[in-house]
C-alpha cells in the first residue's frame, strides 16, 4: 500500500465510502436521465447495450479509479503527476486530471439547473397542483415552467448555494451522515411506485419496453449515448470517484466495493425504467419525450394515488438528495485541487468554483426558453436539433468522460506496474482468475470499446462489418 495521507481527511470506514460513492453514483442520472435517454433510443437494445457497458468497462473503470485515488491521497491532478512520475511516466498525464476538473464543473453546470427543476417539484407536489392532473396537463405546466428563465435561474442558484454550503463545510461531517440516512429512504419511495406502476395495466408494456432488445431501433449515436451513460451514471472518467477513493482507508477491498456501488446503481435506474414507462404507455405520453419525461409522467401518478401529495413530495425530496450528494462529487477535484495547490480554505475555494459552475449554468436555463432555438451546429446531421444544454451533455458524457475512462483504463494497465496494482487490489498471485480478468478488461477491453464506437460515430468504421463477419 502506499503509504501518503491525504491533508481533506478519510471516510470513517467501508461503509462512508460505499454511502458516498453510491450517492455520487445515484443521482438524476438514473431517475431522471436513464429513462429518457432509453425512450429517445427505443428501449430494450439501448438497455443492453448500456448493461454490457457497466459490467465489462464501468466496474473494471471504477476499480481503477478508487485504486489511483487511494494511491495518490490527492487530488486527480496532483494523484495523476504523482503516480506518472513514480512510474516514470511522461508529466503530462496531469492534464488528465485537468480534463477531469473541466468535465466536473461542464456537467455540474447543467446538473444544477435539473435539481433545480426536482426542487421547484418539491412545492409544486407539495401545494397540490397535480391532484387529478392529465397527461396533458402536467405536460402543459411543465412547458409553463421551463419557458421562465427567472424561475429556472432561481432554483438553479438555489441548488449551487446548497451544494456550495456542504462542500465548504467538508464531506465528512454533514454528508456521511446524510447519505445513511437518505440512501435507503429512496429506495423505499421507489418501491412503493413501483407497486403503484404495477398495478397501472400497462406494466407488461413497461417491462417489454425496457428488456426486449430490438437492434433496428438503435443507432451508432445511441450506443455512444449507452457507453457514455455508463460513464455519466458511474461518475466515472472525471475523478469524482478518484477523489472519493482518496479518502479510504488502506484496508477497504477495492473490488467489492466496486461492484457493490455499481450494482446498486444500477438497480436504481432500472426500478425508475420500470416506474416511468408503465406510467408513460397508460397516459399515451410520448417516450422520448426528452429531458421534461420524468417531470411530465411522475405528477400524473401522484395526482392519482392515495396520499400522492405526500409520497410525491418525498419522492422529489429524495431526488434533490440524491442529486445534492452527486453535485458535490462534480465540484470536489476542483475544490481539493484549489485547497491542494493554491493554500485556499475549503470555504473561498467552494465558492470560487460554485461561482464559476452557476455563471456557466446560464447557458443551460437559456436553452430551454429565450435560446431554444440557438442551435450552433445545426449544421453537422447528429446535431441538428441540439440546443447548448444538448452540446454541452454531449461533449461530457459522450465524449469527455469515455475519453478520461479510457486514459484511466490505460494508465492503470500499460503505465503502472503490476507489482503496485497487485498490492492495491491485495492480490498475492499473479495468475489469479479475477485480477487477470480485470487486466484484461482495463487494457484491452474498455479501449478497444471506446475506440471502435467513436471510431464508428464518425463514420470512419462501420462495426457493422466486424459484427456480420462474426454472424457469418
Ligand atoms: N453519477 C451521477 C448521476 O448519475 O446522476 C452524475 C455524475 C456525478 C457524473 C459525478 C459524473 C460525476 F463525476
Amino acid at each position: 500500500m502506499s503509504t501518503r495521507t491525504s491533508i481533506h481527511g478519510a471516510w470513517s470506514g467501508r461503509l462512508a465510502f460505499i454511502l458516498a460513492a453510491t450517492g455520487s453514483a445515484v443521482g438524476l442520472g438514473n431517475i431522471w436521465k436513464f429513462p429518457y435517454i432509453t425512450g429517445e433510443n427505443g428501449g430494450g437494445a439501448f438497455v443492453l447495450i448500456y448493461l454490457i457497458c457497466i459490467a465489462c468497462i464501468g466496474i473494471p473503470i471504477m476499480m481503477a479509479e478508487v485504486m489511483l485515488g487511494r494511491r495518490g491521497r490527492q487530488s486527480p491532478i496532483n494523484t495523476m503527476q504523482a503516480l506518472a512520475e513514480e512510474a516514470s511516466a511522461s508529466p503530462y498525464w496531469k492534464y488528465l486530471g485537468w480534463s477531469g476538473v473541466v468535465a466536473g464543473l461542464l456537467i455540474l453546470s447543467y446538473y444544477s439547473v435539473i435539481a433545480g427543476w426536482a426542487l421547484a417539484y418539491v412545492f409544486r407536489t407539495a401545494s397540490g397542483v397535480f391532484t387529478n392532473v392529465t397527461g396533458d396537463g402536467a405536460s402543459s405546466l411543465f412547458g409553463r415552467f421551463i419557458a421562465d428563465p427567472e424561475k429556472l435561474l432561481a432554483w438553479h442558484t438555489l441548488f449551487m448555494v446548497m451544494t456550495m454550503a456542504v462542500v465548504a463545510r467538508g464531506v465528512k461531517g454533514g454528508l456521511e451522515k446524510a447519505v445513511r440516512f437518505l440512501m435507503p429512504t429512496l429506495f423505499v419511495i421507489l418501491i412503493i411506485l413501483l407497486g403503484y406502476a404495477m398495478n397501472l395495466g400497462e406494466f407488461s408494456r413497461g417491462v417489454a419496453f425496457l428488456f426486449n432488445p430490438d437492434f433496428s431501433k438503435i443507432s451508432a449515436d445511441g450506443v455512444l449515448s449507452a457507453m457514455g451513460h455508463a460513464f455519466f451514471t458511474l461518475s466515472l472518467g472525471m475523478g469524482a470517484i478518484m477523489v472519493y477513493g482518496s479518502y479510504l482507508p488502506a484496508n477497504v477491498s477495492i473490488a467489492k466495493t466496486s461492484i457493490i456501488i455499481a450494482v446498486m446503481d444500477t438497480l436504481v435506474a432500472l426500478v425508475a425504467g420500470l416506474i416511468i414507462f408503465p406510467i408513460v404507455f397508460a397516459n399515451g405520453l410520448e417516450p422520448g419525450a426528452g429531458p421534461g419525461l420524468i417531470f411530465q409522467t411522475l405528477p400524473i401518478a401522484f395526482g392519482h394515488m392515495p396520499g400522492g401529495e405526500f409520497f410525491g413530495t418525498l419522492f422529489f425530496v429524495l431526488l434533490v438528495f440524491a442529486a445534492w450528494t452527486s453535485s458535490i462529487s462534480l465540484i470536489e477535484p476542483a475544490v481539493a485541487w484549489l485547497v491542494e495547490n493554491r493554500g485556499h480554505t475549503r470555504v473561498y475555494a467552494a465558492v470560487v468554483m460554485g461561482i464559476v459552475t452557476w455563471s456557466l449554468g446560464l447557458l443551460t436555463v437559456l436553452s430551454f426558453n429565450l435560446w431554444s432555438d440557438f442551435k450552433p451546429l445545426s449544421g453537422i446531421s447528429v446535431f441538428e436539433n441540439s440546443t447548448l444544454f444538448d452540446l454541452l451533455d454531449y461533449l461530457t458524457a459522450n465524449i469527455m468522460l469515455p475519453i478520461g475512462g479510457l486514459l484511466i483504463a490505460i494508465f492503470v494497465s500499460r503505465i503502472m506496474t503490476s507489482d503496485i496494482t497487485m498490492r492495491e487490489l491485495n492480490i498475492q498471485d499473479s495468475q489469479h482468475a479475477g485480477y487477470r480478468t480485470w487486466q484484461f478488461l482495463t487494457k484491452y477491453i474498455a479501449p478497444a470499446a471506446v475506440v471502435i464506437v467513436f471510431l464508428k460515430v464518425t463514420g470512419i468504421f462501420d462495426i457493422t462489418v466486424i459484427f456480420n463477419a462474426i454472424l457469418g
